[in-house]
């Protein structure tokens, strides 16, 4: 690690929204008197019955709760968007690009509210009401906001699914949502190729009995096939609405979101969260990490299928009527210029975006960056993995021109809004550390036995006490979701990531302890990678672990033993590859699968992960106590394989 920091500039800290002797004092208040703090953050959101109970909160897991504002009343889409009419309705909430050059469009906050109050009719015809849930399985089109501001105008409970999972992904989470309608589009556009998400809709609804309507948003010209009585088109049905749509009182504590997440066991967890407080936390602590100020435009990469869009890229710049870019591509079609050409067009001041692209674009050089103008640049982000300390450099010299703060914002799905970050005004950025608590957090380093280390010290991250935004439970396992995050560290939750302190208080995370990988961000849980390639039929047994991979952070490393008769060819590989990107989707991929006759396992039959992350990462000693392997031969096999490979590939 690294011993450089770079001080906040000088005339960035005098305008800064948090300045180090706020970030101080807020910081301490927020800690003695958490009730205080959070009571006067709450007067950011209109609220229609004020609250007078502030929290009621225990990590004590025979006596989980986790409440705030809970008699308080108020609606998510009002506070969205009818708060911003009177000043904004002729500027722009949406600067959308599509995905081919050329192609944008620009919403407008009068525009948008008109679609909300249309889509918020059509969906109450179609017997949407409070507490139901509509699945979202859109692209990154404005549609999408619209789709998630309808729904929560109505009560009812958005889960949106991101575009590039499979139809049987889909499938698995329309079921346990038990979602009434779907809202998805013909076709998705991504680097200049087509995904037929009505077809996989179409496909996940085979087996799937709750969905009574399907709206289809016609994102281009081409068809798609519409079940009669159950499918809408989206225009259509908007041009038929009318274009108000009263509110539905909601209380702090009705469900506003589900989103799925990976965990460490198979299934896909779907975490619950309300209202009150996380519109709350998205929205302060959006305009407090980011710096935002009006007129300033924002722009978060993130795929609208994932949490760092839910809070980050839709509710926290909604909340604060900003503007901010929509980007439906990726940023290396049709060239690697093209986000950089997006900077300059829209004058973004404000970017968000994640290490692995900045990795993937590092490689490409600073001549795609240098045909742009980002002088509009002013505050720089990172989310969803560990920065590299070298990508860190680059972004901060090459797009930022050395004069932009990075906040590396640290959280989850279940943490709903940024945990650890250096608030860009307040704290010296140490490139590759997430920096210091956000106000109201107590995060705490826990070592195995559950003690609490003081000073600089590594161990498991946890935190203490509650914070608005976090998730209330995993929607139809509330069980699970004690035992998952209340358990493992009496009075604590504990985040499934390994995380080391420094001197001056900073965090650095070092990855999940957990059976989790990070791909390019992206979690997978080990486990339901291992599922899918097991069911394939020639397969016995898979187990998948993390490995380094210089783009993606973690690569997908999967063992795989098969069947016998089944021989091991390069087809098979390539069959198994395809097999998990259906079961999956694309981000599922194994990068690497290396046959194995056989998987270490104890006497009581567990696989032994450690030594197979070890030989994932060509570290062919040091595997520890091995006194407990049923067959050290085995593991002998498996390192005498996988060197080679490696000698083969030389
Ligand atoms: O391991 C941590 C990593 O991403 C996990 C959360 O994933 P997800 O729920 O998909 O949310 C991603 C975006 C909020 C964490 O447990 N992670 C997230 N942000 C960082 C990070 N690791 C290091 N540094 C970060 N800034």
């Amino acid at each position: 690690m690294t011993d450089e920091i770079y001080p906040v500039p000088s005339d960035f800290a005098a305008r800064a929204r948090v300045t180090a002797q706020d970030y101080e004092r807020r910081y301490r208040a927020s800690i003695e008197n958490p009730e205080a703090f959070w009571a006067e953050e709450a007067q950011f959101l209109q609220w229609i019955k004020p609250f007078t109970r502030i929290s009621d909160t225990s990590f004590d897991i025979a006596d989980l709760r986790i409440n705030w504002f809970e008699d308080g009343t108020l609606n998510a889409s009002v506070n969205c968007v009818d708060r911003h009419l009177p000043e904004k309705a002729d500027r722009p909430a949406i600067l959308w690009e599509g995905d081919a050059p050329g192609e944008s469009r620009v919403v407008t906050w009068g525009e948008f509210f008109e679609q909300v109050n249309r889509l918020a009719n059509v969906l109450t015809g179609l017997g949407v009401g409070k507490g139901d849930v509509v699945t979202i399985y859109l692209p990154v089109i404005p549609e999408v906001m619209v789709a998630m501001m309808a729904c929560v105008r109505l009560g009812a409970v958005h889960s949106v699914v991101f575009s590039g999972f499979s139809a049987e992904a889909l499938a698995s989470r329309i079921e346990d949502a038990r979602a009434k309608v779907v809202i998805t589009a013909n076709e998705g556009h991504r680097g200049g190729r087509f995904h037929p998400l009505k077809r996989n809709v179409d496909e996940a609804l085979r087996t799937q009995a709750s969905v009574a309507h399907v709206v289809v948003v016609r994102r281009s010209p081409a068809d798609a096939p519409m079940t009669g009585g159950r499918d809408v088109w989206y225009d259509e049905a908007l041009a038929a609405a009318a274009p108000w749509c009263e509110p539905v009182e909601v209380g702090a504590e009705d469900p506003l979101f589900i989103l799925y997440t990976s965990g460490s066991t198979g299934k896909p967890k779907g975490l619950l969260h309300t209202t009150g407080g996380y519109l709350t936390h998205a929205g302060t602590s959006w305009r407090n990490i980011f710096d935002w100020r009006d007129g300033d435009v924002f722009w978060s990469t993130a795929d609208v299928g994932w949490v760092t869009a839910h809070t980050y890229k839709i509710y926290g710049p909604l909340l604060n009527g900003a503007t901010s870019v929509m980007f439906e591509g990726v940023p290396t079609w049709p060239d690697s210029s093209r986000w950089w050409s997006i900077i300059e067009k829209h004058g973004v001041s404000i970017f968000y975006t994640a290490p692995t692209a900045l990795r993937a674009l590092m490689r490409e050089g600073e001549g795609p960056v240098r045909k742009h103008d980002l002088s509009s640049l002013r505050v720089l982000g990172s989310v969803g993995e560990p920065i590299n300390p070298e990508a860190w450099r680059w972004f901060h010299q090459t797009i930022g021109g050395g004069r932009c703060p990075i906040v590396d914002t640290y959280w989850q799905t279940e943490t709903g809004a940024v945990l650890l970050t250096p608030l860009p005004g307040a704290v010296p950025n140490k490139p590759g550390m997430a920096g210091k608590p956000y106000f109201g957090v107590r995060p705490e380093v826990v070592d195995a036995q559950g003690a609490t280390l003081e000073g600089p010290a590594s161990g498991n991250l946890c935190f203490r006490g509650s914070w608005p935004g976090q998730a209330r439970t995993i929607l139809n396992d509330r069980e699970r979701f004690s035992k998952t995050y209340f358990a493992p560290f009496s009075g604590r939750f504990f985040s499934g990531d390994g995380v080391l302190r420094d001197a001056d208080g900073y965090y650095r995370i070092t990855g999940r302890v957990d059976d989790v990988v990070n791909v390019s961000g992206h979690r997978l849980g080990t486990v339901e990678l291992e599922s899918a390639i097991a069911s394939h039929p020639a397969v016995t047994e898979a187990a998948v672990v993390g490995y380094p991979h210089e783009v993606k952070g973690q690569g997908v490393f999967a063992y795989v033993t098969l069947k016998e008769g089944f021989e091991e060819t390069e087809f098979l590989r390539a069959e198994i590859v395809a097999w998990v990107r259906a079961r999956i989707g694309s981000i599922a991929s194994p990068d690497i699968i290396q046959w194995a006759p056989a998987l270490p396992k104890n006497r009581a039959g567990k696989i032994l992960r450690r030594i197979l992350t070890k030989v994932a990462a060509n570290d062919f000693e040091n595997f520890g106590d091995v006194s407990t392997l049923a067959e050290p031969a085995v593991v002998e096999e498996i390192v005498k394989r996988r060197q080679q490979t490696l000698r083969k590939s030389a």
